[in-house]
């Protein structure tokens, strides 16, 4: 019998940890040029024949879905500036075993797909935003394209998608942001969630942690002290952020600690990037190359077999797998190359 008629049980990796969630990157390319994730003249983005098609990824989903994958995330760059992204969602969806197909975005180009996105069953759109300044986005991001990204949340919201808000806390840059961003889960049933810059800004600055003045516990002292208590809500095993309820607000605040790194212990994921590299940690310097196995003619049965090696003996967490990389400049890497 084909493995892919066969669910194998879920796959676990030598420290216990299941493998359940794929973060797919379908494109390196991005609109815009986020000051945490580019240099201004941007990246070097891959030559068309190197990153693989939708057939391709399909092809991977699926052999994932047979090691237990049931939740798939869109990354990019922008998945939105890759051509023919909704008949590829369109099949993506077709797919058995996979009960959660969502994507993170910039919300630039996204607001026209939005009942489409609807019509596809995703549930939750993870909307990258950073201020609600126009002038601070343009300064941030070196675009002027806010309005775009604001059509965006209202239409999500309009269509019940559930909007979560990613803000990366930058010192100087975006801190008096914080709490306006937050005050939309008074009145909204969002979720914003802050998050702790990562050194993956392909060369746009340098980055070491002890450049990270905003980690985590300061991000919620910072909030408390404006907004009152954060009472910790219920997280779901695997998930990044620490979940917040504040009294008198419909929706939630969350603390992404990316790096501090404390949700490790849980991390249920693989990351493909647009080029078909194997992420078994977003601090690794990437390992398999599925391209090559793919455009090599291996089977379905030797690239599951490969997977679920690499799976099986990832690093523990993601101090481990910077250990691992042979040089330690993480910000030479972009998060538009790696996936977000
Ligand atoms: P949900 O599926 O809604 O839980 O989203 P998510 O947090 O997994 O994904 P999203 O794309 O919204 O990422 C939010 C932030 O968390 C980004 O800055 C990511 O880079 C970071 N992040 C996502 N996965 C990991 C991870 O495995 N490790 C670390 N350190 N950060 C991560
Ligand atoms: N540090 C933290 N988060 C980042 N993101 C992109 N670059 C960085 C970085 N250097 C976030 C984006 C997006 C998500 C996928 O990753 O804001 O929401
Ligand atoms: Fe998983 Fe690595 Fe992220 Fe930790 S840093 S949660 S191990 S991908």
């Amino acid at each position: 019998m084909s493995l892919l008629a066969t669910p194998i049980t879920t796959l676990h990796d030598a420290h216990g940890r299941p493998l359940e969630y794929l973060r797919l990157a379908v494109t390196d390319r991005c609109n815009l040029r986020c000051f945490y994730c580019m240099p201004e003249e941007g990246i070097k983005y891959l030559p068309k024949s190197e990153v693989l098609s939708y057939e391709e990824m399909l092809r991977l989903v699926e052999i994932m879905t047979g090691l237990g994958v049931h939740k798939v995330r869109l990354t990019g760059g922008e998945p939105f500036v890759r051509r023919d992204l909704v008949p590829f969602m369109e099949r993506l969806a077709a797919l058995p075993g996979l009960d959660d197909i969502s994507l993170t975005t910039n919300g630039v180009l996204t607001a026209p797909y939005v009942p489409t996105l609807a019509r596809l069953g995703v549930k939750a759109v993870n909307l990258s935003l950073d201020t609600l300044d126009r002038q601070r986005f343009f300064e941030i991001t070196r675009r002027d394209e806010l309005p775009a990204v604001l059509r965006t949340f209202h239409a999500l919201l309009e269509a019940g998608i559930q909007v979560k808000i990613n803000a990366v806390v930058m010192n100087e840059r975006n801190i008096q942001d914080l709490v306006p961003l937050a005050e939309l889960t008074r009145d909204l049933p969002v979720e914003v969630r802050f998050i702790e810059e990562m050194p993956f800004n392909g060369g746009s600055h340098v980055a070491t942690p002890e450049s990270l003045p905003w980690h985590h516990r300061r991000i919620r002292q910072h909030l408390e002290a404006h907004l009152g208590p954060l009472v910790p809500a219920h997280t779901a095993a695997g998930a990044t952020a620490d979940e917040y309820t504040v009294a008198g607000h419909r929706g939630r605040v969350g603390i992404i600690a990316a790096y501090s790194r404390t949700f490790c212990g849980t991390c249920n994921r693989l990351r493909l990037t647009a080029e078909g590299g194997l992420k078994t940690c977003l601090y690794d310097q990437g390992g398999l190359d599925l391209r090559a196995l793919l455009r090599g003619g291996t089977t379905d049965e030797g690239i599951a077999e490969a997977l679920s090696q690499a799976f099986y003996h990832r690093a523990a967490n993601g101090f481990e797998a910077e250990r691992q990389r042979p040089t330690h400049q993480l910000n030479f890497e972009s998060m538009a190359t790696i996936g977000g």
